[in-house]
């Protein structure tokens, strides 16, 4: 049995999100469920080179059975994919294809494939449907829901993009069965990180749970995507744009976590190990807050909030998310910090949690953050 989610955004069509072993053999039956595809015909599958041959044929066939006509383009595996030039000889295959705006665009693969399919998709004749169809644990829980699409500049990551819903998302549990252990545990930091700020209900169950999505269990895999997805959905519900500041909540352990990746060179430690890193600061952070009362905007109880340090840092741990033994100095983690586009103005801004659920954004003084690390390795 797969879970179905439903995704109402302002101003926008309603999607569903399914998520369960076997959606994909099913997703040419769903598509042409939908008014919008019972009678489309031309789809093109965007996927990378690891992707491509363990899943494009099981796609294809779910596809063609309902009769839509598959074209397909296989990018190389790996971040240098989301960049201009890829997107442009997409944008140029499309047209040589004689794709029309009647086309869809099905995204295979994780959140590289997933924010480029989406960002060509939206570029391409003013706009294409794109359906998700997510294969890594990052972005069945995060990266395919929410509608943010991007391509990186050479200047930076995600510099250039679209705000995007896609028409549906097919999560395939069963495609994470050849995910490799690291990239399981980019997911879980995700998840770990939706939990904190989401709820007691959410964390707790994590807690008790962290065993067996640490050894993939398939409900509690299938449980954990599903409660990530209603929580992306309503904090993107709240600020689709990322305008109100409700959105910036999903940055926790974020500005610690690109650091880290920037210092240590991108892809030496997973983004989802990174951002647990930066959870364990970000909580570093709230407990020196709630001592020193004074600077304190919420007076939250020193104790609750070690207490709360500790119990993420039992979830980290029991997810597997060790913390990391990293070479990086606090003055290069702080310039790298400084150059993270959410830094605005002077003071870097921190997601900070004194409790489950019970997040704010603090601009901490370099010379605190400077400390801060100092004492935390
Ligand atoms: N749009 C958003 O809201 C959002 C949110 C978070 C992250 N992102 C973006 O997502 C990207 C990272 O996504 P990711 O972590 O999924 O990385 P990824 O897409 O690079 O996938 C990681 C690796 O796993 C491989 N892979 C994917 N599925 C597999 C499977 N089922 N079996 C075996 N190998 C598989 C890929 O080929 C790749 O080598 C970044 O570019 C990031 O900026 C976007």
């Amino acid at each position: 049995m797969a879970t179905k989610v439903m995704i109402s955004l302002p101003d926008e069509a309603d999607y569903a999100v399914r998520i369960g072993a076997g959606v994909l053999d099913a997703l040419g039956r769903n598509l042409r469920s939908f008014e919008r595809f019972a009678r489309a015909q031309d789809v093109l599958v965007i996927t990378d080179s690891n992707v491509g041959p363990l899943y494009l044929a099981r796609t294809r066939k779910a596809l063609t059975a309902e009769g839509f006509k598959v074209r397909e383009i296989t990018v190389p595996a790996g971040e240098p994919s989301k960049s201009i030039d890829v997107a442009a000889e997409i944008w140029s295959a499309m047209a040589q294809l004689s794709l029309g705006r009647d086309c869809l665009v099905v995204a295979l693969g994780g959140g590289v494939v997933g924010d480029l399919a989406g960002f060509v998709a939206s570029t391409y004749m003013r706009g294409v449907p794109v359906v998700q169809v997510p294969t890594t644990l990052l972005s069945m829980v995060d990266s395919s829901v929410g509608g943010k699409t991007a391509v990186n500049l050479p200047e930076g990551k995600n510099l250039v993009g679209t705000f995007f819903q896609p028409s549906f998302v097919c999560a395939d549990t069963s495609t994470l069965a050849s995910l490799p252990e690291r990239e399981w545990l980019c997911g879980c930091g995700e998840i770990a990180k939706s939990s904190v700020i989401d709820s007691d209900d959410f964390f707790f169950w994590l807690l008790e749970h962290a065993q067996e999505l640490a050894k993939r269990d398939p409900v509690t895999t299938e449980e954990a995507i599903a409660r990530c997805v209603v929580f992306k959905a309503d904090i993107v519900a709240r600020d689709k744009t990322e305008t109100s500041g409700v959105r910036e909540c999903l940055n926790y352990g974020h500005t610690l976590g690109h650091a880290i990746e920037a210092c240590t060179g991108f892809g030496t430690f997973s983004h989802g190990a990174c951002v647990a890193e930066g959870m364990r600061f970000a909580a570093k952070l709230a407990c020196d807050f709630a001592e020193h009362n004074a600077e304190s905007t919420t007076n939250a109880n020193p104790d609750a909030v070690a207490e709360f340090a500790a119990a993420q840092a039992d979830l980290l741990d029991a997810l597997g998310l060790v913390p990391l033994a990293y070479e990086a100095t606090p003055e290069a983690l702080l310039s790298a910090m400084k150059h993270d586009k959410k830094a605005r103005g002077g003071d870097l801004r921190f997601v900070l949690a004194d409790d489950i659920a019970t997040w704010r954004i603090r601009p901490i003084a370099d010379d605190l953050v400077l400390s801060a690390l100092t004492r935390a390795r």
